[in-house]
C-alpha cells in the first residue's frame, strides 16, 4: 500500500515510538510527515530528524503543541494542510504516566493526567474527524494496562481508558468518510517514559512476565501502527494489545 502523496501527522513524533513510526512509513512511498513535539527541549532533536527524513526522501515539518489545548490541535492540523494540502493519516502518540497510590494523588496531578491523556486525545480526534481526507486512518496509542489488574496506575489507566471509548464512537461517526480508527496498546515499553516511574524490582517483574524476558520494544509496536494505517485499514473501533504476554487482552 503506497503512501506516495499522502500526509501523516504523528504526535510525540520526534522521539521514541513516534519517531520510529515515522521512520517505518518513509519506505512506503515517502509520505509527507508532520511531526508534533511538546517540550521545547525536543525542538533541536526534531529539526535534526527533519533533515534525516529529508535525506531518506520524505518531506517533514515539526509543530510544537500542548495538545490538551484544543487550539494547539487546530494549529497542528492546519499546519499540515497549509504545508501539504491535506491530511490522510493521524497518529496520536501523546502520553503521560503516573504510578502512585490513589490516596496520594493530588487534584493537580489528576488534572494533568487527564489533560495529557484524555483531553488531548479527544481534541486530536475531533480535528481528525473534521479535517482528515476521505479514507483516512487514525491510530491512538493507549496502554496494555487497560487489560491489567494492577494497583497504582489509576490515573494513567483511567485517562487512557477513555480513549478506547472515544475511538469506538469515532469509528462509527467517521465511517461515512471511510475513515478507520483504532487503538494500539503497548506493554511496558523500554523508553525513558517507562523508567521515570518504575523501580529496579518492578522493571524486573515486568520483564519476567513477557515472552522473551524483556520489556516491550518500540520495534514491536511501530510495525503494528504501520499495519493499521495501511493493509490493516479494515480494523476499526477496536484496540490491538501487544505486550508479549503481560496481559490476556
Ligand atoms: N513506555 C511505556 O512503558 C509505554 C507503555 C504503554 C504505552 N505507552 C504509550 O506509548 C506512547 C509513546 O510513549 P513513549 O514511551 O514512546 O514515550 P514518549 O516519547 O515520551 O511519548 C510521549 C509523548 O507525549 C508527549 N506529551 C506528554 N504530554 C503532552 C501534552 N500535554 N501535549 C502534547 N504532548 C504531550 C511527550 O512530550 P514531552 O516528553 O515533551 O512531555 C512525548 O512526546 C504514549 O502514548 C504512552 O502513553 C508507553
Amino acid at each position: 500500500m503506497s503512501l506516495t502523496g499522502k500526509t501523516v501527522i504523528i504526535t510525540g513524533g520526534v522521539k521514541n515510538l513516534g519517531a520510529l513510526t515515522a521512520r517505518l512509513l518513509v519506505p512506503l512511498g515517502n509520505p509527507n510527515l508532520v511531526l508534533h513535539y511538546h517540550s521545547e527541549a525536543d525542538k533541536v532533536e526534531g529539526e535534526k530528524f527533519v533533515k534525516e527524513l529529508a535525506g531518506l526522501g520524505s518531506k517533514a515539518i515539526i509543530v510544537q503543541g500542548a495538545l490538551q489545548k484544543p487550539a494547539d490541535n487546530v494549529k497542528l492540523f492546519d499546519a499540515a494542510i497549509k504545508e501539504f494540502g491535506g491530511v490522510d493519516i493521524a497518529i496520536n502518540n501523546v502520553g503521560k504516566v503516573l504510578k502512585k497510590p490513589i490516596v496520594d494523588i493530588s487534584e493537580a496531578e489528576y488534572d494533568s493526567m487527564f489533560d495529557a491523556n484524555t483531553k488531548s486525545a479527544f481534541f486530536f480526534l475531533q480535528e481528525a474527524g473534521k479535517k482528515l481526507n476521505k479514507d483516512g486512518r487514525i491510530v491512538m496509542v493507549v496502554t496494555s494496562l487497560l487489560g491489567a489488574f494492577t494497583p497504582f496506575y489509576s490515573t494513567y489507566g483511567g485517562s487512557k481508558g477513555a480513549v478506547e471509548h472515544f475511538v469506538r464512537a469515532a469509528a462509527k461517526e467517521f465511517q461515512s468518510k471511510g475513515i478507520s480508527v483504532s487503538c494500539v496498546a503497548p506493554g511496558p515499553m523500554d523508553t525513558p517514559f517507562f523508567y521515570a516511574q518504575e523501580s529496579k524490582e518492578s522493571t524486573e517483574y515486568m520483564k519476567s512476565v513477557s515472552l522473551n524476558g524483556k520489556l516491550t520494544d518500540i520495534k514491536d509496536i511501530a510495525p503494528l501502527i504501520k499495519f493499521l494505517v495501511t493493509e490493516g485499514w479494515w480494523i476499526t473501533g477496536t484496540t490491538i494489545f501487544a505486550n508479549g504476554g503481560f496481559t490476556t487482552r
